[in-house]
């Protein structure tokens, strides 16, 4: 026998084992093959990776199971059919329906309980109907389900028991290709909307296990009493039950104990008996007696009263929202519902009922992060849980929804302890890799109080939510009018003959915009055309009528899937523009258009709008909102100077028949310096600029818009230590003149420059824990002025979104300085709910 290994290159064989030695292996490696190491490599790994094992590779395993759920659909497809042809051509009820689904769900499960070598089931005849039911009716604990069948009925389950028994052996089986069978097979599209049917992967259910695997250890093991509602085919259960076995002592996580801990609910009963066979699976050689109730959840209050005795609620509620009938459908039968989508009235159903110390772990869509109707149950988790963590994820995760989901984990909390968010986001890219190692880029911690803000409670979190943090104070709505294009009305809405739009002139039209064009460059300006303003024809005026206003134009709708999502074009002479443009006007005449162009056209506002804007479109508001900088005129006009300088240059490289790589790149130089010095005005810290860059360095860094190729935004030999000014200026003298960056580049030389290369989070640290050391003595003076406290305000803040890791490193920055400064240090990350590092860190030298 060869004994292969998975390695990175593909599978190598790594031992030879001869038959007489086959014996003594199997003992040696008892622990190996044992089904609990395989089941925690295949599950766990990705939080340990101690766990894993070389001949498991779990990116092959859902490929494998998809192939026998598929297998297993067609059984069950062409026993069905057997079965209902017996029927005739009538018309099935529901219920009839879901009894032959059952019959034939029996028939297989006792081919797979006997493949799988349960005692009960070894000595079976397959082909013989009647024992068949009998076996599993007693296995399931439903002994009389023979008695209600015809003879006519026994002898065709007869025959299509023949057929199962005939299939290959089905000992592999295991609970995922059951899910894959029931998500495929087994439901029609009509059902699949009606009842909002997506099960939820195992990576994900296994993933919110082990977030959870902590706090469920705390409870006292008679205590842990898991209940997911609209269970489907169990994924959550089945994922419950090996972590409830798993946390007891070896041997104590009887059948009876699983039994009375684990409950489901469903309102569709194939759904019961796909959870049945899954449950049945997962606790082999063991007979069933499952708690999966069969009701309808928003009916009377089932949810509530079952909720009140669980302390793990689990699931992945129906995400769609009630229809008018159904609304009225439970309000005559006595529950209304009070939320619009299920998902919601599901929690607010539950989780107020839950008793103190419950955990939760939800698969919600991402809505429920920010509904208007969701608002009283999001201030109800604000006050009355703990939000352990928000994971944001993309559309791509369900096979047969592609709606944004969120996974949301928590805890009933009692007292006041500061409670701490983990923040994370997996975008659509980045999905496979979270799933083998549940590794995402964007993964941060904040304090509860910071996220469930606002009158909302709104639970979104926006991606570089610290540097959107840090600009907090001015925003673009101070030094700006932004506003949207104006509305046409549709054609049903006009008169007859009325025009609106043409590229020749027509009678009182006048000069616009109506498209962004693909081709847009940021140089220039899009087509020009004849657009009918009169009012007659306007269904929204809003500000793109109003004309010999100097504005800049930005695509209303993202350009790109991508980071760079906006192009910003100036438009001196005013055009009217229609809703395809967001239209941004100066405030005052001192506030030059070509810095509204470059901080529009910045790598700062691109983000923004990447990490803000839906995927439809960029939002006014939302644009009104951005932070911006503070601007002195001096470095108003230095910015707007460079800004004219790359127009032209651009211009010129556009117009030119042979595009020259020097004039290509001097041209590109340019757009860098003016994003650069955008930069130097928000003046971010190095670690946080770098990350807005890495967010664009990993999305391949394209760029439309400019005449020229944008390999990257970083200029090669970056050392992302610094910001990039100060790299520029190093490089550029007439760069390194201008004084917002001689004066900034002053402090970013010699020894400085060389002290920060050894890492920038140091000197970010030091400067907080400097900044704290000073504001202590801020204390000391008796009348601080406003400036003093703007400014002591600024450095909490900035407390409140250090990572762990910083964390750690400013208690270690303190305590190797003094004494007295580490507790002060320690006192304040306390205060904002970190725990410092132990004092024995405390040089013992120290005075
Ligand atoms: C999104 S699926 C989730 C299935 C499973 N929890 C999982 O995570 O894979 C939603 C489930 O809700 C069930 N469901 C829909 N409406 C329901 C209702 N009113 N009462 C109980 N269950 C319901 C559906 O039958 C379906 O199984």
């Amino acid at each position: 026998m060869t004994w292969w290994r998975q390695g990175a290159l593909g599978p190598k064989p790594w031992k030879e084992i001869t038959v007489g030695e086959l014996d003594a292996f199997a003992e040696e490696e008892r622990e190996t093959f044992a089904p609990s190491s395989l089941y925690r490599a295949k599950t766990q790994s990705r939080f340990n990776p101690q766990l894993r094992l070389p001949f498991v590779d779990e990116l092959l395993m859902p490929t494998i199971e998809r192939a026998i759920g598929q297998r297993l659909g067609e059984v069950i497809d062409s026993v069905f059919g057997e079965l209902r042809e017996e029927v005739g051509p009538e018309r099935l009820t529901d219920e009839a329906t879901h009894q032959l689904l059952k019959d034939a769900f029996w028939l297989l499960a006792a081919k797979i309980l006997r493949d799988k070598d349960v005692p009960s089931f070894r000595s079976i005849d397959l082909t013989d109907a009647r024992e068949v039911l009998r076996r599993v009716g007693e296995h399931y604990g439903e002994p009389d389900q023979i008695l209600h069948k015809k003879p006519k009925h026994l002898a065709v389950m007869g025959r299509a028991a023949g057929r199962i028994a005939a299939v290959s052996h089905l000992g592999q089986v295991t609970t995922e290709a059951l899910a894959y069978l029931y998500e495929t097979t087994l439901v029609t599209g009509e059902l699949r909307r009606t009842l909002g049917i997506h099960s939820t992967p195992p990576y994900l259910t296994d993933y919110i296990l082990g977030r959870l695997e902590d706090k469920i250890a705390q409870i006292p093991p008679d205590q842990r009493h898991v209940f997911e509602p609209a269970c489907g085919h169990g994924a959550f259960l089945v994922a419950a039950m090996r972590r409830l076995r798993d946390l007891l002592p070896e041997g104590e996580g009887s059948h009876s104990y699983l039994q009375q801990h684990l409950r489901g609910l469903d309102v569709d009963a194939t759904a019961r008996e796909i959870a049945r066979l899954s449950l049945t699976l997962a606790d082999i050689p063991n007979p069933d007696g499952w708690r999966l109730d069969l009701a309808d959840m928003f009916r009377g209050d089932i949810l509530s009263k079952i909720a009140a005795k669980s302390t793990i609620l689990l699931g992945n509620p129906p995400f769609e929202s009630f229809t008018p009938a159904e609304r009225e459908r439970y309000r005559l039968a006595g529950s209304p519902v009070t939320h619009e989508s299920r998902a919601e009235e599901m929690l607010w159903r539950t989780l107020p009922h839950l008793p103190p110390g419950a955990v939760f772990g939800v698969v919600v869509p991402q809505g429920v992060l920010r509904s208007k109707a969701g608002r009283g149950l999001r201030s109800l988790i604000a006050r009355d849980f703990s939000i352990d963590e928000v994971l944001l994820l993309p559309d791509n995760v369900f096979a047969f929804a592609d709606v944004e989901a969120a996974v949301v984990i928590g805890r009933r909390s009692a007292g006041d302890a500061p409670r701490l968010v983990r923040y994370r986001r997996v975008r659509e890219p980045e999905i496979a890799d979270f799933r083998a190692t549940y590794r995402t880029a964007s993964d941060r911690t904040i304090l509860q109080d910071e996220l469930a803000r606002g009158p909302d409670f709104d639970l979104r979190l926006p991606d570089l939510y610290e540097i959107w943090r840090r600009g907090e104070g001015s925003s673009l709505a101070d030094i700006a009018v932004v506003g949207l294009g104006f509305q046409h009305k549709g054609p049903n809405e006009l008169a007859d003959g009325a025009q609106t739009l043409s590229k020749k002139r027509f009678s009182g039209a006048v000069r616009g915009y109506a498209r962004v064009g693909r081709g847009l460059q940021i140089h220039g300006l899009p087509e020009e055309v004849w657009l009918n303003v009169r009012k007659d024809v306007i269904a929204r005026p809003r500000a793109g009528t109003a004309i010999g206003l100097p504005q800049v134009l930005v695509n209303h709708r993202p350009t790109d899937r991508g980071p760079f999502r906006l192009k910003a074009v100036l438009d001196a002479e005013g055009h009217a523009a229609r809703d395809a443009f967001l239209i941004v006007r100066p405030r005052s005449a001192d506030m030059p258009l070509e810095v509204l162009w470059a901080l529009l056209n910045s790598a700062y506002a691109n983000a923004y709008a990447y990490t803000h804007a839906t995927k439809r479109d960029i939002d006014p508001g939302v644009m009104s909102a951005m932070p911006v900088p503070r601007i002195v005129p001096e470095d108003a006009a230095i910015l707007a100077r460079e800004v004219q300088g790359y127009l032209q240059a651009a211009s010129d490289l556009d117009r030119a028949a042979l595009k020259l790589p020097a004039e290509a790149a001097a041209c590109r130089a340019r757009l860098r310096r003016i994003d650069a010095l955008v930069l130097r005005l928000y003046d971010l810290p190095p670690r946080l600029e770098r990350r807005l860059f890495d967010l664009f360095a990993a999305a391949g860094d394209e760029r439309s818009g400019v005449p020229f190729a944008w390999p990257t935004y970083l200029p090669d030999g970056f050392s992302r230590r610094v910001p990039l000014y100060v790299y520029l200026a190093a490089m550029d003298d007439s760069l390194a003149e201008m004084p917002a960056v001689s004066e900034a580049t002053s402090n970013w030389t010699g020894e400085n420059l060389k002290r920060l290369s050894s890492s920038d989070l140091e000197e970010e640290i030091e400067m907080i824990y400097e900044e704290l050391a000073s504001l202590s003595s801020y204390g000391a003076e008796s009348r601080p002025t406003a400036a003093l406290a703007a400014r002591a305000e600024d450095r909490r803040r900035r407390l409140r979104i250090l990572q762990e890791e910083d964390v750690r490193r400013l208690s270690e920055a303190a305590s190797r300085d003094r004494p007295r400064r580490h507790e002060e240090v320690d006192q304040l990350l306390k205060e904002y709910g970190y725990t410092p590092r132990p004092n024995s860190t405390l040089p013992a030298s120290d005075s």
